[in-house]
């Protein structure tokens, strides 16, 4: 196995260092584990995922050969040669034959990625169904099956079939019980002019400039358009995240993580590619933005703050009275950050589970408190925010002044 390493932080102890060593950039977040990140591993997927560590990658892309089984040379109506699929990788002496390469490859995909990781595989009719059917059999879980549409396919030159306009991605997770995982739901609304992001993606085949060539000819026959991964990195990463590609051909994944500020690991077993990608990946510009200018995600978790934290800082004080809702259930603030109500002393929630007769609730959506200076009565959520944007050091709205966007109640004495 040879080693491509892109940076110079990419180290395991086994791997050799490699020909094109270089820093990404001063603000790339650095993983903490000792992984080959930004480095293209040369070799068989199969043996080399076993190599790296258990339970390490944040996210597979996985474009693996299709097993297209084209048989003969296809010519465009002007006799022009159609430069299809023929490569030697792309070969399988059977469907099981394919069938146990998939099994294998993802079995090891398994092992390395995090149990707070997904996986996203690509694939045409030809190989797709069995893909999807090894994917359950090992006990990975669908997530979606996302289309791309091509906007700009190839036509069915025999018109003989319907022009094939699509290609298919599903996306999983480790299995069932997974309950974490990255998905930036908000971010992907707000950059989809606020409507719910689809599983059919519009997207043009990768040509032009972004096409990589050699000696004039299309360098690679199957290169993804970067478009594709920009999406789900965007999508299923963030910044600093070790994504893995075992079918690296071109580079596609490197070349993305690397303007989002993500790690990559790449593997592929044709040096001549490895070369390819590891040229490419260099040429891509590195946003060098300070990480003080990067927000933070729409789709980070919100700060915890306890009740207790809104009495230590002033912005509720002892003895202060409570009222659920429109109900006449009022409650006391104590000194320990409890609430009394009709005899019964507990949290937030607690209380007003009791006052609701219900098996839980949330206080901060339930109880209301009165702001001194207007009288008018507000719920408790507002000051939570108050105190996150205090904590996060975001300005903070005086205790005075309520954020128009908060919910309102009009209770009347
Ligand atoms: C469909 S192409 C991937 C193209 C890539 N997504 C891109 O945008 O350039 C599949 C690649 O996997 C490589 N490959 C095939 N079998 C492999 C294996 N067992 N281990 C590693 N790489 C393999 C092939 O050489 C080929 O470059």
């Amino acid at each position: 196995m040879g080693v491509i390493s892109l940076c110079a932080h990419a180290v395991l102890p086994s791997f050799v260092a490699g020909k094109y060593p270089m820093r990404l950039g001063a603000s790339m977040p650095k993983p903490t584990s000792e992984l080959p990140v930004n480095t293209v591993l040369h070799g068989d997927c199969r043996q080399l995922l076993h190599e790296l560590p258990k339970n390490s990658v944040d996210l597979i892309f996985a474009d693996p050969p299709y097993n297209l089984q084209l048989k003969g040379d296809l010519w465009r109506p002007n006799l022009t040669h159609v430069d299809a699929v023929d490569d030697d990788w792309d070969k399988f002496k059977s469907l099981q034959e394919y069938d146990q390469f998939t099994r294998d490859w993802l079995q090891g995909c398994r092992e390395v990625l995090k149990d707070t990781g997904t996986l996203w595989v690509i694939g045409s009719y030809h190989n797709i169904y069995r893909v999807g059917s090894i994917l359950q059999d090992l006990g990975y879980w669908i997530l979606n099956d996302v289309v791309w549409l091509k906007m700009n396919p190839m036509p069915n030159f025999r018109g003989t079939r319907f022009c094939n306009a699509h290609e298919t991605m599903l996306w999983v997770k480790k299995s069932e019980k997974q309950s974490h995982y990255t998905f930036n739901y908000k971010s992907l609304k707000a950059s989809n002019d606020d409507l719910q992001m689809r599983s059919d993606w519009h997207i043009p085949l990768c040509t032009g400039d972004e096409r990589l060539k050699y000696h004039g000819e299309k360098a690679h026959a199957t290169q993804k358009p970067e478009a594709l991964l920009y999406r789900i990195m965007r999508a299923c990463s963030n910044p600093g995240d070790i994504i893995l590609d075992p079918f690296f051909g071109t580079g596609t994944t490197g070349a993305v993580a690397k303007r989002l500020r993500r790690n990559f690991i790449g593997i592929e077993r044709e040096e001549h590619y490895v070369q390819l990608a590891t040229e490419r990946i260099l040429n891509v510009e590195y946003p060098l933005v300070p990480d003080e200018m990067v927000p933070a995600p729409l789709d980070a978790p919100k700060l915890k703050i306890p009740f207790a934290l809104l009495l230590e800082h002033g912005l509720l004080q002892m003895g202060a009275v409570l009222r659920l809702g429109r109900t006449e259930h009022f409650a006391t603030v104590q000194e320990d950050a409890t609430i009394t109500s009709n005899g019964f002393r507990g949290s937030i929630h607690k209380v007003a589970a009791q006052c609701l007769n219900k098996p839980s609730c949330n206080g901060w959506e339930h109880w209301y408190y009165q702001n001194p200076q207007t009288g008018e009565y507000l719920v408790l959520d507002t000051l939570r925010e108050q105190m996150r944007h205090q904590v996060e050091g975001v300005a903070v709205t005086p205790a005075t002044e309520v954020p128009k966007t908060k919910k309102r109640v009009k209770v009347t004495k």
